[in-house]
């Protein structure tokens, strides 16, 4: 009868003295956390900082990548930037990267300037063009893109569950923002041994780390308009803030509602147990 726990207790050992850490380059290097103003259950967006983060994303990164699941209204909306309407009007009619529309009456399709209904395009009119303008890579869409990367942690198998619990119980969701921030802070010199191809550039955060994207950022390649300084470890934390923003919109609202909710449930809880006391207060149970 002992012989399954036996077995139970070699498997437990075997486990264990698996190698618990995959190479740097297979398991893709281990990223720093950060603290976001809209990080944790309570964590909101910092209006002002989206609005750079929106200025850094337009001046630097559209030249490359576009958002296209963002629509110009979408600016304008509480929880986000909230530029003010006619400010955003003006931008989308002047949106380098106009719309396809059409056909008109000759049956062509033109290209006409944004409006706020439409989406924020990149440059590119499809994937093709832009791998053909980008050495063969692709630029993706941003919109998305801190819900799309993660972070990894590099612990020994037996510690991951606790360090779950523990993301869980603090309401860890910003990886992606972490991701983002080491890769746009995350370019140096290559280590002497390695030999980066060409087109490519080393950084740190990238799995592999060579990638196709040239540093988008340095220092003063922005002008803040509020004085906060042009350095890079700004436009960095300020673009991904936007960018996770542009990933959850409503984000602000869903957390602020959630709260509410809970509040309700508990006075509701609180209220029912009252009142189931007083109803069975004179009856024998
Ligand atoms: C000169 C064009 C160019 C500019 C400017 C640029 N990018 Fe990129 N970006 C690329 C290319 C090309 C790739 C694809 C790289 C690859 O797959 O090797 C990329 C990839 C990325 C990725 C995905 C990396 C991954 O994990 O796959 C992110 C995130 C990103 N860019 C963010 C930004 C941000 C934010 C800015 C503005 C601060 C920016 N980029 C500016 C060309 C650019």
């Amino acid at each position: 009868m002992t012989r399954p726990y036996l077995a139970a207790a070699a498997l437990t050992v075997a486990l264990a003295a698996a190698p618990s850490q995959l190479s740097a380059s297979e398991a893709g290097p281990e990223i720093e956390r950060q603290t976001w103003p809209y990080s944790g259950i309570t964590g909101q967006f910092d209006q002002a900082q989206l609005q750079r983060g929106f200025q850094v994303y337009k001046e630097v990164c559209s030249s490359c990548h576009g958002l296209k699941r963002l629509y110009f209204r979408n600016l304008v909306q509480p929880g986000g930037p909230e530029f003010p309407e006619e400010g955003v009007k003006a931008l989308a009619n002047e949106w380098p990267n106009q719309i396809t529309d059409g056909p008109n009456d000759d049956g062509q399709m033109f290209d006409r300037p944004a409006k706020l209904s439409d989406p924020i395009r990149g440059p590119y009119k499809n994937d093709k063009e832009a791998r053909a303008a980008q050495n063969g890579a692709l630029p993706p869409d941003l919109t998305l893109i801190t819900k799309a990367r993660s972070v990894e942690r590099h612990a020994h198998w037996t510690v991951h569950p606790f360090l779950m619990l523990g993301d869980i119980a603090k309401g860890y969701q910003e990886g992606g923002s972490d991701y983002v921030h080491a890769l746009l802070a995350g370019y140096v010199d290559p280590p002497a041994d390695v030999k980066v191809n060409d087109g490519m550039y080393y950084n740190t955060a990238f799995p592999g780390h060579q990638l196709a994207m040239p540093p988008p950022l340095s220092e003063g390649v922005v002008t803040y308009q509020d004085g906060t300084p042009g350095t890079v470890e700004n436009y960095s934390r300020d673009v991904t803030a936007f960018l996770a923003w542009t990933a959850d919109p409503t984000h602000d609202q869903r957390k602020r509602i959630g709260w509410q909710v809970v509040l309700y449930l508990l006075v509701t809880t609180a209220l029912l147990y009252l009142g189931k006391k007083k109803i069975w207060a004179n009856i024998k149970h």
